[in-house]
């Protein structure tokens, strides 16, 4: 009996050395070699010190074709499991290069799958590090139904826990479509790689010469394409960037955003927010700076910081409570929404309203960008997209216009009439429907093209409408906007507002869901 206990236990301590080893000392020397963890130091990485709970440890493939039989390692090329980060549980899968290039099997679909199903039932957020050679080739169609049933769970989670995918190694092929689904895609420079067809392909087909890296790296992902919602310098960093990330996040969509306790006074009036937005509304400033001046240690996480520069949209907090924050970006195009930056803002307005995040929104934007380029492109439905996400969003939402609100854009950008909950303007606001140059030249034309001074007549006429309704005026006194406030006061207000709005009860009528113009 004494003897069978201990073989038994011989066994399980032989199987879990080899899950330990993975793909053996070599394929770990050669991940290391090109700058990349193995999955276990990912995943210690990632989570709090000894939190790991590991699952599925000793799961193999079924594969019995290309003597794959014999070709067994416990795991089968993916680490799975529970643990900590900041205290607070999430699940996680690592990929694991070593073994069988990571690439993905029928039983390994399952750890996955599993994990996920797990998340969804006791709402914690799922985090998956990509490393991998794709479909297991040995298993064809069985690896192509592994990835169906991820990316079937990957919608089903969608707005039920947060999502997070950190691309590490190749993610090529089809595979790419689990990260496209979640909510946030971190990816690493020069070690990590998104495309469907990869640059031989491209080259057979297209004639297009092209290297991985520029094809599909992390720079051309967060700022080209807009794949990857933040490109870090090396895996540290990507583990860091999903911590932080995830300190702003709800666990799941039952449960109201984290707030923790602050240092930085509430009642915090900073003079230098006055300063910041020159009087002149043609000059250029940087919206993250007053972002900054207002948000708790200035802290503020971008999401998609390099895409579509004209919208900042991230996080911070406001008297400890997380908020998300979208504002228009005056330093760059001037501040004009374009379809990148719709798309961009309107897809973090969705993650937020699906997980209780309230919405700030900072506004100082003089209209949608022309020109064919923007009309061809379909900015009309993509511009759409942002509208719809910031009517339907039923958070607390919060706006203050620092400077220009011109025409639909003004709509657009959480205005009042689109169920805003408090909005707020400062004495440089410029609520209109353009710009006065721009209007004069339409109303008055005529009257100025007849005058004896046309540019003295053009002068007068602008005067004219600056006066009338370059301020804040016309839309305080229509009750569209709650009040002006002097810039310095724009922190306490908003850490007020959000403690009124904590309870906002609000919702769209019943339907089985919406048709947002995709
Ligand atoms: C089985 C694989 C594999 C795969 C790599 N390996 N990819 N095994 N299935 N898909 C194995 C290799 O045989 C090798 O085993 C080890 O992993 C490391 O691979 P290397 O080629 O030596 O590594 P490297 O030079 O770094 O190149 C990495 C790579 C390359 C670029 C990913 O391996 C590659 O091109 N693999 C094939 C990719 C692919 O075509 N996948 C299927 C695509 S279809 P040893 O024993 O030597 O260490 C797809 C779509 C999914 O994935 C569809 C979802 C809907």
């Amino acid at each position: 009996m004494a003897d069978r206990k201990q073989a038994l236990l011989d066994r399980l301590a032989a199987l879990n050395e080899a899950a330990l080893a993975g793909g053996g000392p070599a394929r770990h020397a050669r991940q290391h070699a090109n700058g990349k963890l193995t999955a276990r130091e990912r995943i210690e990485a990632l989570l709090d010190t000894d939190s790991f709970v590991e699952l599925d440890r000793l799961v193999t493939h079924r594969c019995t074709d290309f003597g794959m039989e014999h070709n067994k390692i416990p795991g089968d090329g993916v680490v799975t499991g529970y643990g900590e980060v900041g205290g607070k549980k999430i699940f996680i899968f690592a990929q694991d290069f070593t073994v069988f290039g990571g690439s993905l099997s029928e039983t390994y679909a399952a750890k996955i799958c599993k994990i996920m199903d797990m998340a969804m039932r006791v709402g914690a957020p799922v985090v998956g590090l990509n490393d991998s050679g794709g479909a297991r080739i040995q298993e064809g169609v069985q690896s192509l139904a592994g990835y169906a049933e991820i990316f079937y769970r990957n919608v089903a989670a969608s707005g039920v826990v947060p999502q997070i995918s950190v691309i590490m190694g190749p993610c090529a092929g089809g595979a790419v479509y689990s990260p496209a689904i979640t909510d946030f895609v971190i990816m690493v420079k020069k070690t990590s790689f998104m495309f469907i067809t990869g640059p031989e392909v491209i080259r057979t087909v297209t004639h297009e010469v092209v290297t991985q890296e520029e094809l599909g790296g992390a720079e051309t992902h967060a700022s080209t394409s807009g794949v990857a919602h933040f490109a870090c310098d090396d895996e540290k960093q990507a583990a860091a960037v999903a911590r932080e990330l995830l300190s702003y996040l709800p666990a799941n969509n039952l449960e109201g955003p984290p707030s923790i306790v602050t240092q930085d006074p509430t009642d915090r009036r900073d003079a230098a927010l006055e300063e910041l937005v020159p009087f002149d509304p043609m000059k250029p400033y940087d919206m993250a700076e007053v972002i900054g001046h207002v948000v708790d240690d200035g802290r503020f996480l971008q999401v998609h910081a390099d895409w579509a520069r004209n919208i900042l949209c991230g996080f911070a907090r406001l008297g400890g409570r997380s908020v998300g924050v979208v504002a228009n970006q005056p330093a760059v195009l001037a501040g004009c929404l374009d379809i990148d930056a719709s798309v961009k803002a309107a897809r973090f307005v969705r993650f937020c309203d699906a997980f209780h995040i309230p919405l700030v929104t900072f506004v100082d934007v003089p209209g949608f960008l022309p020109g064919t380029a923007q009309e061809y492109g379909g900015i009309i439905r993509h511009g759409a997209k942002l509208l719809y996400a910031y009517a339907e969003a039923t958070v607390p939402k919060i706006t203050v216009i620092t400077r220009k609100a011109y025409g639909g854009a003004y709509d657009v950008m959480s205005s009042k009439h689109i169920r805003g909950d408090l909005n707020y303007a400062w004495p440089s606001a410029e609520i209109a429907v353009m710009g006065a140059e721009g209007a004069v030249k339409i109303i008055h034309r005529q009257a100025i093209a007849a005058a004896a001074d046309p540019v003295a007549a053009k002068d007068t006429y602008v005067a004219e409408y600056t006066d009338l309704f370059a301020n804040p005026f016309k839309a305080a006194e229509l009750g569209y906007i709650d009040d002006v406030i002097s810039a310095r006061e724009t922190r306490p207000r908003l850490i007020s507002a959000l403690s009124l709005l904590e309870g906002k009860r609000d919702q769209m009528p019943a339907k089985k869901h919406g048709n947002i113009p995709l």
